[in-house]
């Protein structure tokens, strides 16, 4: 079974930062959301793998290369424009052929293993898809799957306004040879896409059988600032004790806190869960909760909590920063407390 990652689209819901970087490379917990991806099917034995990019094509293939790190082989496919995910499809036929094939939205994350979701679907599956679902709270703002009474899917809909389902559709999905009739089939929705919730509502109505597999764990669209820093608290959730960098004496060190070497705290206090990459400096400042601290950061007098500060962002003077994510090389400094989604090299002074 091939892969295919998408890591191309807009980004435009995390808009600045995706104005000069990927979302799919934002880091959760310090490491890319994409090396999750790639690191979650290649521990399916899935190995062979297409990864869709379009405008930040070159960050990508820098970030992930060629796939060896984790025992895999990628090939990248230029995407011509965003338009949408059977579009995606549509233009990987050529790396994809006759296979079937695991596609992996490249900003999604997921609790449990791919294993469960893929088991059978290649040797014993007659389907022409099996789709991944979760219950949901806002069936409205999803995809939702409909099931008959002997509990197969009958229907798809999109952000239903009266929704008979509480069943979302998740960013993977497994498909055979039948879906490439199916992108080809049918035509863009009314925001210009082409959608893939439409080409498998075409193997539905043909008659082809859609399987579904319920997750358990937690799934998690980290394409909006919300979602992107509960992803962060979940995988922070995780982390050990390791504090390898340098710490001082006059520093306070509670509960779960990782520090890499080359990284130093003088003088302040870690609440963890926090992880702190080499090269970031922490003086005189309070961290944690749930705070990921990127390489060569700099936080000097400040207290931050619930964040994601991408590499080499500082945050000094007297700031009380919360609920944020800071992009490469950006700033905030001065007395005031604040939440922020900031692009690369933004600077931001508060107070008088
Ligand atoms: P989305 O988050 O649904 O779309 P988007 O990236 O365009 O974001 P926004 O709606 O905020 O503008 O896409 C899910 C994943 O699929 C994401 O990793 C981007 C990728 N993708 C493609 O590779 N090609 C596409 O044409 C689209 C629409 C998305």
């Amino acid at each position: 079974m091939k892969g295919l990652i998408l890591a191309g689209g807009s980004g435009r819901r995390l808009r600045p930062l995706t104005h000069t970087s990927a979302k799919q490379l934002v880091p959760i917990a310090n490491k890319p959301i994409l090396h999750y991806v790639v690191e979650d099917l290649a521990g399916v034995g899935v190995t062979d793998l297409g990864i869709i990019v379009g405008d930040t094509a070159e960050e990508i293939r820098a970030s992930v290369g060629d796939g060896s790190r984790w025992g895999a082989s990628v090939t990248y496919i230029e995407q011509s424009a965003p338009l949408g995910l059977a579009h995606a499809v549509v233009e990987a036929g050529g790396f994809l052929g006759d296979e079937p094939f695991v596609m992996y939205l490249g900003d999604n994350m997921f609790e449990d293993s791919l294993e469960a979701v893929v088991e059978g679907f290649v040797e014993e599956s007659r389907a022409s898809a099996r789709l991944l679902l979760s219950r949901v709270d806002d069936p409205g703002s999803f995809g939702v799957a409909e099931l008959d009474d002997d509990g197969a899917i009958c229907r798809l809909v999109e952000k239903p306004n009266d929704p008979r389902s509480d069943l979302a559709l998740v960013g993977v999905y497994l498909f055979g040879p039948a879906i490439h009739e199916a992108v080809r089939s049918i035509e863009p929705s009314v925001r210009g896409e082409l959608e893939i919730t439409d080409a498998i509502s075409w193997l539905l109505d043909r008659g082809d059988t859609v399987e579904h597999h319920l997750l358990e764990g937690w799934w998690i669209d980290t394409g909006k600032k919300d979602p992107l820093l509960e992803c962060n608290r979940l995988v922070l959730d995780d982390v050990v004790l390791d504090v390898a960098g340098s710490v001082d004496e006059a520093s306070v060190i509670e509960g779960m806190v990782a520090v890499e070497v080359g990284a130093e705290i003088a003088s302040s206090t870690l609440v963890g869960p926090v992880v702190v990459a080499a090269g970031a400096r922490i003086a005189n400042s309070r961290v944690g909760p749930y705070v990921s601290v990127g390489a060569d950061c700099v936080i000097t007098e400040a207290t931050v909590d619930h964040a994601v500060l991408m590499d080499s962002s500082r945050v000094t003077g007297g700031t009380h920063l919360s609920d944020s994510v800071l992009g490469r090389c950006s700033e905030v400094s001065g007395d005031g407390s604040t939440s922020l989604l900031l692009g690369d090299h933004s600077v931001v002074e508060l107070g008088d």
